[in-house]
């Protein structure tokens, strides 16, 4: 709610304007069926013509009035309702853009999409039809029985029963049909997820020749959604003719005292006539509250996926306000101490007592099994994820004691699942430095062995790219990221796998260009090949999350027995 109130907060002025435009339409309404009995009794009963247009004229006045509030009215909350679902939206964003990746690991990225689209667009709705429903229901039965009483009360018990009835109706059918609803959302977002599924992994659907198998998944949450649709409406279309013969008893109930009354006397016939209508206001008024109830219904399960996201940690709790020295990476060394780590809600560690301490300058290759934690154990230097237990270093200083934008300045990243953005080659690279100028560019795509093709393209670095980089090769995508990373002249460098899909003479390349141009880089280079650990200064063998040897190309040979598997095993295939 604390977010909610925050948003709407600048919604002030229409949020107290709209109830008081809903009260004037429900007067203007609910005033109707008196000018009615007026035309009739004192006009029409009595022949009297000028009775019949004066009042007329009135009614059609007051008519005028309600239709311009109820317009104002609906404009307000369709422009707050709209501002609200913006703001919310913005706010969510903001947020995810904060998240560390273990908050975007948890929430789930798919599931942050509905979050953002259609869980918004439901609260947004709510928004609508509260101010436009929630105080105009029970203003309009206010109104309605104020009247009724006015003009007979012993009349208005009939009016006054009916409407307990009703009540009840709706009450016992809402309760059966409420949890439908949400169940009926539930499902939905199960639908919505598998699609967003199979639409991102759409190459795989095709390359597998799967794609009956997921109509026939698809079908079966499709099917399973409609039964449930057709349930929840079930219990709610009995809501209909209830209503509908709760207001003919009621209505025939009235007739007949009422008749009584006219016949006696009591009551004039344009009372009676108006006391129908106000019967019929007052339930449709409590059919409209039914119907809010569902929408709150709808929204409670979006508002609540809403506010989870809201109310994650942000990324790197600990750093940048909250520190009192700007601290700033001088060096580039990095220790790690004990550090243990595990994925929030993984069942054991994935990386255990890890030691080693990396000086200003040196190349070291991590390599390992897959599922070792190669990557695991670097993401822990620029804070993607925080150590466990035991403390990761940069200059003999805790990474947390930094600012976290300085983390991200200094360290550069190209992560194992890197992606480019559906943009031109230069703006790609610019992601990693806003103001570079083209011949920074320029040199970092040359490092990176990039320049040549990008020059190959007819628009060169202004070609443009398709959605994660479409256009581009995998080896080619990998060295627009080196050079991306590049680009920041980082002091740290960190390559995870980034030059797998690059031919080996490319990758020496790209190494010898590294050396020469990044002497007081400390690099980092995940890699399965053997030519890569073997022009690194040191290497870190890991095995299942521990360090299984570190040392030189040449020690290892002695030492490791994964390290001499691995050199053996690509002896061999050459
Ligand atoms: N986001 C995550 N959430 C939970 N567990 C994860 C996550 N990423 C990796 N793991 C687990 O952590 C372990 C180490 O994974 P990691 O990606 O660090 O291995 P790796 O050595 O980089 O492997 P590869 O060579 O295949 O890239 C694996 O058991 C994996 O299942
Ligand atoms: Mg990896």
């Amino acid at each position: 709610m604390k977010h909610y109130r925050e948003i709407l907060r600048r919604y002030k002025t229409s949020l107290f304007v709209s109830p008081f435009l809903v009260l004037v339409t429900v007067l203007c309404e609910t005033v109707q069926p008196m000018f009615m009995a007026e035309i009739i009794d004192a006009g029409v009963m009595r022949r009297n013509l000028s009775v019949v247009s004066e009042t007329g004229l009135h009614m059609a006045l007051v008519s005028l009035a309600g239709l311009f509030f109820s317009v104002a009215n609906i404009y307000v909350s369709s422009i707050t309702s709209i501002g609200f679902g913006t703001g919310l939206r913005a706010a969510l964003f903001h947020k995810i853009q904060q998240l560390s990746f273990a908050g975007v690991d948890r929430l789930g990225p798919a599931s942050l999409v509905t979050r953002l689209t259609g869980d918004v667009a439901r609260i947004q709705h709510l928004v609508l039809t509260s101010m436009r429903i929630l105080l105009r229901a029970p203003f309009t039965l206010m109104m309605a029985v104020f009247f009724v009483v006015r003009i007979n009360p012993d009349l208005a018990m009939a009016l006054l029963a009916s409407i307990p009835v009703l009540g009840a109706a709706i009450f016992v059918i809402l309760r059966k049909g409420l949890p439908l609803f949400l169940k009926v959302q539930q499902q939905l977002d199960r639908l919505n997820g598998l699609v967003r599924e199979n639409l991102i992994n759409i190459r795989v659907v095709k390359s597998f020749v799967r794609e009956d198998f997921e109509t026939a998944r698809f079908t079966r949450s499709s099917e399973a959604l409609r039964d449930l649709v057709i349930r929840a409406s079930d219990t709610v279309v009995t809501l209909f003719p209830v209503m509908q013969l709760v207001m003919n008893l009621s209505i025939l109930a009235i007739l007949w005292f009422g008749g009584y009354k006219v016949i006696g006397g009591e009551l004039k016939v344009g009372e009676l006539i108006s006391f129908v209508n106000y019967l019929t206001q007052a339930l449709m008024s409590l059919m409209m509250f039914s119907m809010i109830s569902v929408a709150f219904a709808r929204a409670s399960a979006s508002s609540r996926r809403i506010t989870e996201a809201l109310d994650a940690e942000p990324s790197l709790p600990g750093t940048s306000a909250t520190l009192p020295d700007q601290r700033r990476i001088g060096r580039g060394d990095v220790t790690f101490r004990h550090v243990s780590f595990r994925y929030e809600g993984g069942e054991e560690d994935v990386l255990h007592d890890i030691n080693f301490h990396v000086r200003q300058g040196e190349t070291v290759a991590v390599a390992g099994a897959t599922g070792s934690a190669k990557s695991s154990m670097l993401q822990l230097i620029p804070r993607l994820y925080d150590a466990t237990a035991g403390e990761v270093l940069i200059d003999g200083v805790n990474v947390k004691a930094y600012p976290s934008d300085e983390l991200r300045d200094k360290i550069g990243v190209a992560l194992q699942k890197n992606e480019l953005f559906a943009a031109t080659i230069a703006d790609n690279l610019r992601w990693g430095k806003p103001d570079a100028t083209q011949k920074e560019l320029e040199d970092a795509a040359r490092a990176a062995e990039a320049h040549d093709f990008i020059m190959s393209f007819a628009a060169g670095y202004d070609t443009m790219l398709g959605r994660g980089g479409a256009g581009v090769s995998g080896g080619q995508k990998q060295r627009l990221c080196i050079a991306r990373a590049l680009l920041r002249k980082p002091k740290i460098l960190i390559l995870d796998d980034s030059a797998s899909a690059v031919d080996t003479e490319t990758e020496r390349r790209i190494q010898a260009n590294l050396r020469s141009c990044l002497t007081d880089t400390t690099v980092f280079i995940i890699t399965q090949r053997i030519g890569t650990m073997e022009s690194a200064g040191r290497i870190i063998v890991l095995e299942d999350g521990k360090i299984e040897a570190i040392g030189s190309p040449e020690e290892l040979l002695l030492t490791s027995g994964v390290y001499r598997e691995i050199y053996q095993s690509q002896q061999t295939a050459f």
